[in-house]
């Protein structure tokens, strides 16, 4: 648990309080007193590198909703979603949200699924993105638009809520919580090559779609990822670094070939360390304690991870990201989106949150801690690679300080682009205020309340419904209100 009470940071005044509460708890976060606009303003100007033009330092991470139809389209939601990410004024939209490349991948049965038949919708989401954007800004120069590609692997569940995993290696507790079996079968590497061309033909379809870029999804425990810590696997796919990165060099290979126009950009879990449960000496029936480690000390050294010190594996490791981005520096890549753990196994890694979701744990730190963890990894990425555009990731948590510490970063070159989550959920327009030195509207403000991650895991879309009027009154508002005290009366048990 946290050595200290976490403080709720609406409750603090100003930036001042908030520094004096990072340096009481010595929390490394940097953070500006006043916000700059105009031509002085650190998150205005445009980030120009090695042939790449993007026209200030906001970036919108890819947020999916579990709201596509069965055959994987957008519906009103997908693009109204897209319309807030146009209307937030930021430059860079990396990736939308994600989108598998086959139905086997597909991490839900809404999740939208890229392919002939979905072009023209597809289609319409960046034309709906870029009208708003235009609508907003008044001007589309320095836009890029980037389309997130993936394939869900362990978490694949193209059909229904159950899960049907391709795994590419048995985990010791990722397998036990999907109740795997030790014979039940992996990828094959004959597999593997399928899923490899299907990227291909997907990056084929995403340059006929004029998307900027694509994003070689390798974050959050999905099959890009896995490759990174399949150390125990055997084949092409597996071992050593080299054969760990074959899938990326073949997709990427492949996309030269067939989609010479698109850029290539790659969001990674860049740091990681073993799955969290709760804990079992604090968690009554309903009522999950605060997360602890997996029970690791019988599987020393540690080979089912990737970023993570292997000798000790509640601490991450950067030495293999930082042989990872100098691949992807050879391989002529660029853009890089710097994420963390994963949602399913350690959500408080990978999106410091006050609230966790319904069937998760409570904080075992500060949420700050957890901001504090992926900005330093993103700095020491950054010092090393200068070349890489490089987006920072985990900045919702700050709530009204989020300005002042993205602001601070990226005049002291801790990240070149500051991507925002969830704030973009409750607050679309968040980030053209800020440039447009607006009062930020408090009452919009993401509070980390996790209703966009516990609605989805109970087969509704994702949303804030919360802080965005659109869900209010909404049958999946009803629902998940109904789900919520179903867990409450558990917990009350
Ligand atoms: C509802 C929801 C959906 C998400 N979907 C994706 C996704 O499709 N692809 C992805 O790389 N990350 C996804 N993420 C993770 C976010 O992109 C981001 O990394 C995370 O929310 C932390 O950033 P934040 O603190 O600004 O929210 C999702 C997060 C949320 C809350
Ligand atoms: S539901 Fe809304 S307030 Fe809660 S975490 Fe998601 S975006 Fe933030």
């Amino acid at each position: 648990m946290s050595s200290h009470p976490i403080v709720h940071l609406g409750s603090l005044r100003n930036a001042e309080a908030f520094k004096r509460h990072l340096s009481d708890h010595d929390i490394a976060i940097p953070c500006d007193d006043e916000i700059a606009t105009g031509s002085g303003s650190p998150l205005g100007q445009p980030l120009r590198s090695n042939g790449i033009t993007i026209g200030n330092r906001f970036a919108i991470h890819p947020m999916e909703g579990w709201d596509g139809t069965a055959d994987g389209r957008p519906t009103d939601l997908t693009l109204r979603r897209w319309a807030n990410f146009g209307r937030s004024g930021a430059k860079l939209i990396w990736g939308g949200e994600a989108v598998a490349v086959c139905h086997d991948g597909r991490a839900n049965p809404n999740q939208l699924l890229i392919g002939p038949h979905a072009l023209d919708d597809l289609s319409r989401l960046r034309e709906t993105l870029v009208a708003e954007h235009k609508k907003t800004t008044d001007s589309i120069d320095g836009l890029l638009i980037g389309l997130q590609l993936t394939h869900s692997g362990r978490y694949s569940r193209p059909n229904s809520d159950r899960g049907e995993p391709r795994i590419l290696y048995h985990h010791p507790f990722l397998d036990r919580r999907l109740g795997l079996s030790s014979d039940y079968p992996v990828l094959s590497d004959g597999d593997v090559r399928e899923i490899i061309e299907a990227f291909h033909k997907a990056a084929r379809l995403a340059e006929r779609m004029e998307f900027d870029f694509v994003d070689v999804k390798h974050c959050h425990g999905y099959l890009g990822h896995e490759f990174l810590s399949a150390h125990t696997r055997g084949g092409d796919y597996g071992g050593s670094f080299e054969n760990r990165t074959r899938f990326l060099r073949e997709v990427v290979q492949g996309i030269r070939t067939y989609a010479p126009a698109l850029k290539i950009g790659v969001r990674l879990s860049a740091l990681d360390i073993v799955p969290f449960r709760p804990d079992p000496a604090s968690s009554t029936p309903g009522k999950p304690g605060a997360g602890v480690p997996e029970p690791f000390e019988d599987l020393l050294p540690y080979r089912w991870g990737f970023g993570v010190n292997q000798a000790n594996p509640v601490e991450s490791d950067l030495a293999e990201p930082v042989r990872f981005l100098t691949l992807l520096g050879e391989l002529g890549i660029r853009l890089v989106n710097i994420s963390a753990g994963s949602p399913y196994y350690n959500p408080h890694v990978q999106r410091p949150a006050l609230f966790p979701p319904s069937d998760g744990y409570l904080p075992p730190e500060d949420p700050l801690v957890g901001v504090a963890r992926q900005m330093a990894a993103t700095r020491t990425l950054k010092q090393q690679f200068p070349d890489l555009v490089i987006v920072g990731t985990a900045y919702t948590y700050l709530q009204e300080f989020l300005p002042n510490v993205a602001q601070a970063a990226i005049r002291e070159g801790w990240a070149d682009s500051i991507g925002l989550g969830r704030m973009v959920l409750s607050y679309p327009e968040m980030p053209w205020h800020v440039l447009q030195g607006r009062t930020l509207e408090r009452k919009r403000i993401c509070r980390t309340f996790s209703d966009c991650t516990t609605a989805p895991r109970n087969g509704l879309p994702s949303g804030c419904y919360p802080l965005d009027g659109h869900y209010k009154n909404s049958e999946p508002a009803e629902q998940l209100k109904q789900i919520k005290n179903r867990y409450r009366k558990e917990q009350a048990q």
